[in-house]
């Protein structure tokens, strides 16, 4: 089903590039409450495009102003170089899948799946040939007589999934579309979902709230807070260099030191913290004495038991206040001298003679990071 073209994995990147998607000043009023504020997004064709973000941050509204079941109160939308400014939901080349999936119950599955192409009055032959091909695609073509109810919650999402790609949309607009999916399966379905949408082609823009999700599936993710976004970019981009304590904060866990800025060199920062001077390899133009942030990532964080050699930059001393054992890692929480509690994940292999394997409850603990672990934050 894919087109003839070759798409590049990174268009966002590419030199004038037209984008598929065109949002610009968006924004949604109910009343005096904003919900989507002055919205600017260019989303490429291919791509698996990420709103993510907590409960009530707008995401929903922006993807049903994509949708057309939402007017803009002001700014536009273009899709495929249309404007959609008067364009009614069922005239658009877009394509909804609703948390819910809202699947006919008594209907079988092959019938769910074909019922809007029988309201677009496709001939019959076209209609069996496209509903048998994107059963196959969905791996349900065992399943086409059974009804929703005599099917499993994953299943159920893939007829769901099914009905909405059969129609050929050039945008598949899905809101928390595997939120009702315990986590097992949900982990399980977010692979077939970025194998579908990579087997046909079709840009996909996916409300979700968890990051994970938003993590795994995406081609690049929009974090949003009170309709805005927080921070544009590719899953790689938004974990490891964050731009606010927000985002730092919202996907993964962070560590957050506040200081203030020592030296700003060509190549590096220093920056003084309670807890002694934080060293950064790379140079940041921030003024000299301003306040900062510095994160760092639990997994980032080294732990021993023996003093360092020699007393430096990006040491800590502290106090080991709980653990908590998840079977494939282990959350230390060290209490630091001015009481703050400091995460350090590390992995549990089986490392019998390892310094960190017998650190226990109220051990006095070292931590070190590299110069280059340490983002620094100025909002
Ligand atoms: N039709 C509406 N009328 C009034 N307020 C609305 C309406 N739709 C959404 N909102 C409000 O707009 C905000 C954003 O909603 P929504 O986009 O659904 O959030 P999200 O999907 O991120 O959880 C919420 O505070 C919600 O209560
Ligand atoms: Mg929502």
């Amino acid at each position: 089903m894919t087109g003839e073209q070759t798409l590049s994995d990174t268009p966002w990147l590419e030199q004038g590039a037209e984008p598929f998607i065109k949002i610009r000043g968006v924004t949604k009023k109910f009343g005096e409450f904003t919900a989507v504020d002055n919205i600017d997004l260019d989303i490429y064709q291919g791509e698996l495009f990420c709103l993510l973000g907590g409960s009530g941050c707008g995401k929903s509204t922006l993807l049903r102003m994509l949708s057309g079941f939402e007017t803009p109160t002001s700014g536009s939308i273009t899709i495929d170089g249309m404007d959609m400014s008067n364009v009614p939901p069922y005239e658009r080349p877009t394509n909804m899948m609703f948390q819910s999936y809202a699947l006919f119950p008594h209907m079988t599955v092959e019938k769910n799946v074909a019922f809007g192409l029988k309201q677009d009055k496709i001939p019959v032959a076209e209609i069996n040939d496209r509903v048998h091909d994107i059963l196959t695609l969905v791996e349900l073509q065992d399943y086409k007589k059974r009804k929703p109810q005599q099917l499993s919650g994953g299943q159920k999402q893939r007829v769901a999934l099914a009905r909405a790609l059969v129609k050929q949309p050039k945008l598949l607009l899905l809101d928390e579309p595997l939120a009702a999916l315990d986590k097992k399966l949900r982990e399980q379905t977010q692979f077939e979902l970025m194998n579908i949408q990579e087997k046909v082609g079709i840009t996909f823009v996916v409300v979700t709230h968890d990051q994970e999700e938003a993590m795994t599936l995406s081609t690049r993710i929009a974090v949003m807070n009170d309709g805005e976004f927080m921070q544009l970019g590719t899953p790689t981009e938004i974990y490891e260099f964050p731009e606010s304590r927000f985002v730092a904060d919202f996907i993964g866990s962070a560590n957050m030191l506040e200081g203030r800025i020592v030296e700003d060199g060509p190549d590096h920062v220093r920056v003084k913290t309670d807890l002694g001077e934080v060293f950064i390899d790379h140079g940041q133009s921030v003024k000299e004495g301003s306040r900062v942030w510095i994160a760092i990532r639990p997994e980032k964080m080294h732990l021993s038991k023996e003093p360092p050699l020699k007393p430096g930059p990006n040491q800590a001393f502290g106090m080991v206040d709980d653990i908590g054992y998840l079977g494939d890692i282990s959350i230390y929480k060290i209490r630091l001298e001015n009481n703050q509690i400091i995460d350090v994940t590390a992995p549990n292999q089986i490392r019998p003679k390892s310094r960190t394997h017998t650190i226990t409850w109220e051990e006095k603990v070292y931590l070190h990071w590299q110069a280059s672990s340490a983002v620094l934050l100025t909002k």
